[in-house]
């Protein structure tokens, strides 16, 4: 038995991540009245769409009628069902809940009318109406567009699949190291469906999730640090941005999260692997830019925990190539030993801090003392930092600390 029917959620706590999205439908669906528009969950396959709406259903004691619109036979049965199910209303007591699933399946030009049929039904329907697809991006999707309320679904973090693999790993009995679960969930891109598939699938006969062999890691290892030399090494925003293209890595690790006792984050992520080996190519001005660079990075890598927008990551991934790379001022000719780092997610954003934090209180300090602003010092940093570091005296005048003056002289 496929496992993604064996797991299928029954209950509404069930379906993992899209908590607005449940919030929203639940309410809609609830306070169904005349104005209500027929709601159009959308977004990528195998995140729950339909598990949602059949959990839902069942939970609150709606009779789903349900009909997939990518599948032929049901077109020629979109009219009879809908209009069956708003007839029937009156009959029974029974709550019922319309589902029209993948509605993007309709249409083509050979069934012209599909669209229009279903958008001349979906007309204040009295019965609660939920419609699902996978891209509305398509142009036959205007109209219909126009007559729903639109919800998002969203892909879901690594470590959320993670889990929910794991629980299933334990109910299967079955062993398995977190490494490889791990894997399957960061791989997965989003996709529940395509990870427990990908589980049962990497399951071998006798009942193990096969660990990752070490010539997996060593490979992973060696495309990264390639990455990491390609970026720290060139000063062009494309090379730059292209070098993480084909690592099989997460860029950023998203996935940080206790889940009972055991925590699930990607220690691999190349985002580490930048950040550790900054400062070994880069002066001290340059890693000062860099750093900006990974903390501004960190702030949109704190949106997408929150909101799970992933969208940002293509941000994120360019301000770890391209922003890191030309953060430089001159490419270091230094052979390097690329590693990883061992500190905590936390204290690497201390340290960003208190690089980026010190400079920013020398920078008040100057602009105090000679009657500037900050913003003033700040262009002409480079100036300030060659004076004070040739005349101690200035330094004294402008009353740095002891450390200020030893980070402006490195
Ligand atoms: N958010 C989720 N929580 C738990 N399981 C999920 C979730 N999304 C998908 N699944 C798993 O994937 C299968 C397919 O999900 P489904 O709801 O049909 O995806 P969609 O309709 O978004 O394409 C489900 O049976 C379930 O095993
Ligand atoms: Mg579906």
């Amino acid at each position: 038995m496929m496992w993604t029917e064996k797991y299928r959620p029954r209950k509404e706590e069930e379906v993992i991540g899209q908590e607005r999205q449940k919030e929203v439908i639940k309410r809609a669906i609830e306070g169904w009245n005349q104005n209500s528009k027929p709601l159009l969950l959308h977004g990528p396959p195998g995140v729950g769409k339909t598990s949602y709406i059949h959990a839902l259903a069942k939970q609150n004691q709606y009779e789903i009628l349900e009909v997939n619109a990518s599948d032929t036979r049901s077109k020629e049965n979109l009219h009879r069902i809908i209009g069956q199910a708003l007839a029937q209303r009156s009959l029974f007591g029974g709550k019922k809940l319309i589902l029209i699933d993948e509605v993007d399946g309709i249409g083509g030009s050979k069934e012209r009318g599909g669209m229009e049929e279903l958008i001349k039904l979906l007309e204040n329907p009295s019965t609660p109406v939920v419609l699902t697809a996978n891209d509305i991006e398509d142009e036959k999707m205007e109209k219909l567009r126009t007559k729903i309320r639109e919800v998002p679904f969203e892909r879901l973090e690594t470590a959320k699949i993670a889990a929910l693999l794991w629980k299933i790993v334990k109910k299967e009995n079955i062993k398995a190291d977190e490494k490889s679960v791990k894997k399957i969930a960061r791989q997965s891109r989003g996709d529940v469906r395509g990870a427990i598939t990908d589980l049962q699938t990497s399951k071998n006969e006798v009942g193990e999730i096969e660990a990752l062999d070490e010539e997996t890691t060593r490979r992973q290892k060696e495309e990264i640090k390639q990455a990491v030399k390609v970026v720290l090494k060139t000063k062009k925003a494309t090379i730059a941005r292209q070098a993480t293209e084909n690592i099989d890595q997460d860029i950023i690790d998203l996935s940080r999260k206790v889940i009972g006792p055991v925590i699930f984050g990607n220690d691999d992520a190349y985002g580490y692997w930048i950040e550790e080996n900054i400062p070994k190519e880069y002066d001290k001005g340059d890693i000062e830019k860099a750093f900006e660079v990974l903390s501004r990075a960190d702030v949109f890598r704190g949106r997408i925990m929150r909101r799970q927008y992933y969208g940002y990551l293509t941000t994120i991934q360019m301000m770890l190539t391209a922003g890191v790379a030309i953060s430089k001022s001159e490419r270091s000719e230094a052979q390097v030993r690329y590693s990883k780092t061992e500190r905590s997610p936390k204290q690497n954003k201390k340290l960003w801090w208190l690089v980026t934090k010190k400079r920013e209180a020398i920078v008040g300090k100057i602009a105090h003392s000679v009657h500037s602003s900050k913003r003033k010092v700040k262009e002409e940093f480079g100036m300030y930092k060659q004076i004070i570091k040739e005349d101690p005296l200035i330094a004294e005048k402008v009353r740095l600390s002891e450390d200020e003056v030893n980070y402006l002289r490195k």
